[in-house]
């Protein structure tokens, strides 16, 4: 038995950090306190769209007069991180997936999903060899084109 405790003390002296203990007035202030800055020290991937508007103004204006204005341009073209320095160019994905994933027709009229338009994205709405924005411009989706 005290062979047990002294094994389990030598255990916790080893394996608990130095700094884990009751830190501030957190609620559950049990922590490791260097947690804290390397949180704080993890890169943020997402930049936000006033980051991208400094330089691209005029999809930014667009965008924003637009009904895509609740969408963060990084929802389409992928974290800004380390953009334009090291990474010359964001992605632009073209697929008809990219639009389909919001806009697919769900036949649930209670879910707020139903808000965003939907249509059935493949033919005829879509004819085959078409993408999206050979139709629609993503950043400035209406007008409609006329049918
Ligand atoms: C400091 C200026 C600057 C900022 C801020 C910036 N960009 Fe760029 N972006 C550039 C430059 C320069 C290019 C390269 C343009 C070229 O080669 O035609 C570029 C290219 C792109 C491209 C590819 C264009 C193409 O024709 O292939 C996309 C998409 C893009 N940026 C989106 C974004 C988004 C989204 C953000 C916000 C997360 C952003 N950019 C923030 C300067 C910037
Ligand atoms: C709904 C998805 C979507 C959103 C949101 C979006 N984009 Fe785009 N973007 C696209 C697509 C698709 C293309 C390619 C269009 C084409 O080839 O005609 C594109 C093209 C671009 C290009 C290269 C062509 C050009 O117009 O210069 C840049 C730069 C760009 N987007 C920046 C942005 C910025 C900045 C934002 C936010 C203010 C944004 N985009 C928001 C989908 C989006
Ligand atoms: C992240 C979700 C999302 C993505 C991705 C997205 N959209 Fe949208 N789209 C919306 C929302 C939200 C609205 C505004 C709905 C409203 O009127 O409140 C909208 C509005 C539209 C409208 C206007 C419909 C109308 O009747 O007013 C068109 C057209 C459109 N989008 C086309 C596209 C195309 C083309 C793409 C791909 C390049 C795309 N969208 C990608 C969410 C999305
Ligand atoms: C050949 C041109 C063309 C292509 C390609 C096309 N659209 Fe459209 N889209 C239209 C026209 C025209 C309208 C307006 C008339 C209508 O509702 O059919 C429209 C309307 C819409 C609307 C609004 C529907 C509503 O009920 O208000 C959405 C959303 C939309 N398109 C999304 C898409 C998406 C996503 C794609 C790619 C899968 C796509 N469109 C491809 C021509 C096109």
């Amino acid at each position: 038995m005290v062979f047990l405790v002294v094994v389990l003390l030598v255990a916790r002296a080893i394996y608990i950090p130095g700094d884990f203990g009751i830190h501030g007035t957190f609620t559950y202030n049990f922590y490791r306190q260097a947690n804290v800055t390397e949180w704080q020290s993890v890169p943020v991937k997402y930049q936000g769209r006033s980051y991208c508007g400094s330089c691209h103004q005029r999809n930014y204006d667009l965008i924003m007069a637009s009904p895509h204005s609740v969408i963060q341009c990084e929802n389409c073209h992928g974290p800004g991180i380390g953009h334009p320095d090291t990474v010359k160019k964001l992605p632009i994905g073209n697929s008809r997936q990219l639009c389909a994933r919001c806009h697919t027709y769900l036949p649930y009229p209670a879910s707020g999903r139903a808000v965003i338009p939907g249509i059935d994205p493949g033919a005829p709405h879509a004819p085959t060899g078409m993408e999206c924005y050979d139709c629609h411009n993503p950043h400035q989706p209406v007008p409609l084109p006329n049918s």
